[in-house]
């Protein structure tokens, strides 16, 4: 039986702060701690007052887990299950990557250059599917394809896209193993896997233990490896004046205008980040 308790909130508020002290620092903590509260419905003013709460014990069950979750440092968008992306909502589970902020700035870009309706638009690579949802819901009658090599990360763009309301053809491929793409697009656009194995040293646990590898990594010998494969897809299969937009790894701004030149590529661009690391190539082929 769903059997309730009456509790202090403030008191609970302090007990999970104090857990998540030893991880997080005082400050995130307390954030992450309002978060959580948040999302049981316990607004923070009912702390602040220290306002009796009652928990039924599937609720209180679920709010001593997700401080667990925190405590093993899972991010608190996989806690929740959703994350924010330009404004939106999407689901998200650990078969994606949480959606970045530098990405934001990717879609900034795609839609300042690109005002017209019905775009034919391929999204490669689509994890929550963040890039073509929002490039679909921003730009007027745009046809999206999402492409990923993993079912389950593509299981998300689905269930993201039929959330958001909009119709997206999604294929579940390996781009390093193609040789053509199923037809011609307006905008080709990737956030492939670009994170050397060597740079695993410095990353934060939370994104290292937790974040999938697949998303995440290339190897040391060949990082260039998506562009190089995107690259030779994109010059049969952009319409005239297509665009191809990446996001990259701010070490390698220079290699990237490089290998875009000598495969031809035109208005070759490397956009900064708003911490000024080169984050964005947008290029074209004629
Ligand atoms: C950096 S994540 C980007 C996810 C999402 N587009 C975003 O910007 O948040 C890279 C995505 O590429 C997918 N991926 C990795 N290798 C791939 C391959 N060989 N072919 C297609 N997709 C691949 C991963 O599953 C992952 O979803």
């Amino acid at each position: 039986m769903n059997q309730r308790s009456t509790h202090s909130s403030r008191t609970l508020y302090i007990q999970m702060v104090s857990q998540l002290i030893p991880v997080y620092g005082e400050d995130e903590s307390r954030q992450l701690a309002k978060i959580l509260f948040e999302e049981h419905g316990i607004a923070f003013e009912k702390i602040m007052i220290d306002e009796e709460i009652i928990l039924d014990s599937t609720n209180e069950l679920s709010i001593y887990e997700k401080a667990d979750l925190l405590k093993n440092q899972v991010p608190i968008q996989y806690v929740l299950g959703k994350a924010h992306f330009f404004g939106r909502e999407f689901i998200v589970n650990p078969s994606v990557l949480i959606p970045r902020q530098e990405t934001e700035e990717l879609i900034n870009e795609i839609l300042i250059d690109n005002k017209k309706p019905h775009l034919d638009i391929l999204d490669i690579g689509s994890g929550s599917g963040c890039i073509g949802i929002t490039l679909a819901l921003e730009l007027k009658h745009a046809r999206v394809t999402a492409m990923d090599i993993d079912g389950a990360a593509l299981d998300v763009t689905l269930k993201n896209a039929q959330i958001h309301g909009i119709e997206i053809s999604c294929m579940l491929e390996d781009v390093l193993q193609l040789d053509q793409l199923p037809g011609q697009f307006d905008i080709i656009v990737s956030n492939p896997p670009y994170v050397m194995e060597r740079e695993k040293l410095s990353m934060l646990p939370n994104v290292l233990n937790h974040e999938p590898h697949k998303a995440l990594f290339v190897p040391d010998e060949d990082p260039l490896r998506f562009y190089k494969k995107i690259i030779a897809l994109a010059k049969k299969h952009l319409k005239p004046k297509g665009k191809l937009y990446f996001e990259i790894n701010e070490h390698y701004g220079l290699d990237m205008i490089r290998l875009c030149e000598k495969n031809g590529c035109a208005c070759v661009r490397l956009v900064h980040d708003l911490h000024g690391k080169d984050r964005i190539l947008k290029t074209m082929f004629d």
